[in-house]
């Protein structure tokens, strides 16, 4: 018998192959970046071409290929499922010289990218578990990052809870920020078996940096429930430090830290770092052999120095903090005037760090995934907010309201988007 020409997918291959946020979101800058040049990217997450680091991994890179042996030994060799022992070591050592956290080589994994390392943690702590019960991860503060929505291999997997909105200048000044609904988490913690807490500081899409009071006692509400917390580096504290308030960087025994060099402006090399209690780092390995062997080590090895040094930690500070913030304060400065002449109601949320400018319209008239569509056909791409709301039981009408604006683009590109918007916006209020 012929085999179909379209094979039946299992229970968990449909989960996985439905057209998430996520693969739209990917498509849409993926088609950005090489077909669609003319298209104004404010959609997606990523970094920005920032000289002085561009020019730091192409003399690194040549150092590799002037060093046959070395490169050959990157390409040529499998790492262990863990990540390049020589790696291990050097950030072990260097989070615990620098921070004094309790950490070995042994509380490390790497993996490839951050996003999966996500797609392990939440597989491993939330779901279905013996004897029928059920935990779900608890996200304390919606809006969060689009790219967990659909990851773990069950549906309805996460639960979140809606944030004060706080001004802190004044509604006047139109900059808001969210801040955790304690009260909110603690109902929802005595409510529903939950199997980990997670953030992304600064958050993915809103800019938000949660304050280390509110980092202290996420731990410590994690700790006295007995479950991780789960704090998503991407853009923050120690690397590669995209934040324009201070905050320290937080490692406990329950706290598994995720961290990237995706925003450092190396996401091509696929390589994240999962710091973790032992048990957890050394599941994410296991994992990693089943489902890649290994991971990515050209990542790895291009940084190495740095983590050997201590460079690293000055990336941040000395480079991508100011192109960053440049970035965003250039943004507020445009929204402000464009909106303002519109006529339109704006506020945004306070940039606190990573490449988003969180801008929430209301009264806009129609949903923002709409807007979306509508901002696509003037060639402006943004991320719509309602995808960044799952988990939230309840209807807000904020969640249709808002959209996210990777605002750390070419300044043409990013101040003609932004008068499109404004005009686009106005005409959905006629
Ligand atoms: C908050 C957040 N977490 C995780 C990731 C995953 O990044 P990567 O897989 O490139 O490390 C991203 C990427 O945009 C992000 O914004």
């Amino acid at each position: 018998m012929p085999p179909p020409a379209r094979p039946e997918f299992s229970q968990v291959g449909r989960k996985l192959t439905t057209r998430s946020g996520i693969l739209e979101l990917m498509d849409d800058l993926g088609r950005a970046m090489t077909v669609e040049p003319e298209m104004r990217m404010l959609g997606g997450g990523n970094p920005a071409a920032v000289p002085a680091m561009q020019e730091l991994f192409r003399v690194r890179m040549q150092e590799l290929l002037n060093d046959g042996v070395a490169f050959d030994r990157m390409l040529g060799n499998y790492d262990p499922p863990q990540g390049n022992p020589r790696f291990l070591r050097a950030m072990a050592d260097l989070l615990r010289r620098t921070f004094g956290w309790a950490i070995g080589p042994q509380n490390l994994a790497v993996t490839v990218g951050g996003q999966t390392a996500f797609f392990y943690l939440f597989t491993l702590l939330a779901g279905r578990f013996e004897g029928g019960r059920r935990k779900k991860v608890l996200l304390p503060l919606a809006p969060e990052y689009i790219g967990y929505a659909d990851q773990g291999l069950e549906d309805d997997l996460f639960i979140a809870c809606r944030p004060h909105i706080d001004w802190p200048q004044g509604e006047s000044a139109r900059v808001f920020k969210y801040r955790i609904d304690f009260q909110a988490v603690a109902a929802v913690l005595k409510r529903e078996e939950i199997g980990a807490i997670a953030v992304s500081r600064p958050t993915n899409p809103s800019g938000n940096v949660l304050t280390d009071e509110e980092v202290r006692k996420l731990s410590d509400l994690a700790s006295s429930c007995g479950v991780p917390l789960i704090l998503d580096n991407a853009y923050g504290t120690p690397f590669p430090n995209v934040m324009f308030v201070p905050a320290q960087p937080f490692w406990a025994p329950q706290v598994i830290l995720t961290l990237s060099l995706s925003k450092l402006g190396l996401p091509g090399t696929r390589t994240a770092i999962v710091v973790a209690p032992e048990s957890i780092a050394s599941a994410i390995t296991a994992m990693t052999a089943i489902v890649g062997l290994a991971n990515v080590n050209v990542g790895q090895h291009l940084v190495l120095p740095w983590v050997e040094s201590g460079e690293i930690l000055q990336f941040g500070p000395k480079v991508l903090r100011p192109f960053y913030e440049e970035k965003s304060r250039q943004a507020v400065e445009w929204t402000r005037e464009f909106f303002d002449a519109a006529k339109v109601d704006w506020a945004v949320h306070a940039g606190e760090g990573a490449f988003f400018q969180w801008l929430w319209l209301r009264d806009l008239g129609i949903p923002t995934r709409e807007l979306y569509n509508r901002l696509k056909l003037r060639k402006v791409l943004v991320v719509p907010g309602e995808y960044f709301f799952f988990g939230l039981d309840e209807d807000w009408p904020h969640r249709r309201e808002c959209l996210r604006l990777n605002v750390s683009q070419p300044a043409d590109a990013v101040r003609e988007a932004l008068s499109i918007i404004a005009d686009e916006a106005a005409r959905a209020r006629r």
